[in-house]
């Protein structure tokens, strides 16, 4: 039997915490044939069938076995950590898709919470009124320079090292002086939220999963 072709939903699933995962994430998995995602996405839903874990080296082969799946007639959440709108899967999900002429109108993305918008909860910030700013995965880091000085908060996802973002903007002219916080780990049971100078966190060593508040 020839099966119809299926659907994609590409799905937010916040910055790491179950406490953040929408119930509409949880329902639409549950229903679903398949789910692509990092190890540490697909582990959040527990003991589901059809997991497809990917790690750093074969993510886009994994995305295009999720979307063959869905061509072959199946459900297939594709999860993306925090919002698949912001540094998320989105486009790349669209682009194969697309590539393989899988119809866009059965595609569904379900927002998640991002880490920026929890990197803004945590430090009281409204977000309508920050320099938003991601450099993960780009090479666009000067993009931040017009608008460090421009009297708003400046919530960044860094683009390498957090202590190498403060270099950069310390060698670039920005005041050793000014406040930094950096939110590591949100919503994980290890998060640190570090409060301290753009010259001291250009000494620090942070992991990756970081979010940059500059003030
Ligand atoms: C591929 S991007 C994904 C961003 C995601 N789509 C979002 O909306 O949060 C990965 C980067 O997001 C940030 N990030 C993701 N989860 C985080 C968390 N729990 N705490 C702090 N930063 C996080 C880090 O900067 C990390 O390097």
């Amino acid at each position: 039997m020839i099966k119809m072709t299926g659907k994609i939903y590409i799905i937010g699933i916040g910055p790491g915490s179950s406490e953040y995962l929408t119930k509409k994430a949880i329902d639409t998995v549950e229903a679903s044939d398949y789910t692509v995602g990092s190890t540490r996405a697909v582990d959040l839903f527990g003991d589901i069938s059809g997991k497809i874990a990917f790690n750093v080296k074969d993510l886009l082969d994994k995305l295009e076995e999720g979307v063959d799946l869905a061509i072959k007639g199946n459900t297939v959440s594709i999860l993306s950590t925090g919002d698949p709108g912001f540094s998320g899967v989105l486009n790349t999900v669209l682009r194969i898709s697309n590539e393989k002429s899988f119809p866009k109108e059965n595609i569904e993305v379900i927002p998640g919470i991002s880490s920026l918008q929890l990197a803004a909860a945590k430090c009281h910030i409204q977000w309508d009124n920050a320099n938003v700013m991601t450099f993960h995965g780009r090479e666009n880091i000067e993009d931040i320079l017009p608008v460090i000085n421009n009297g708003k908060p400046t919530i960044a996802l860094p683009s390498r090292k957090v202590k190498d973002m403060a270099q950069f903007l310390l060698d670039n002219g920005v005041d050793a002086n000014r406040e930094v916080v950096v939110c590591e780990r949100l919503s994980y049971p290890d998060e640190k939220i570090v409060e301290s100078t753009l010259k001291d966190i250009a000494q620090s060593e942070f992991t990756y999963m970081c979010i940059m508040v500059i003030y």
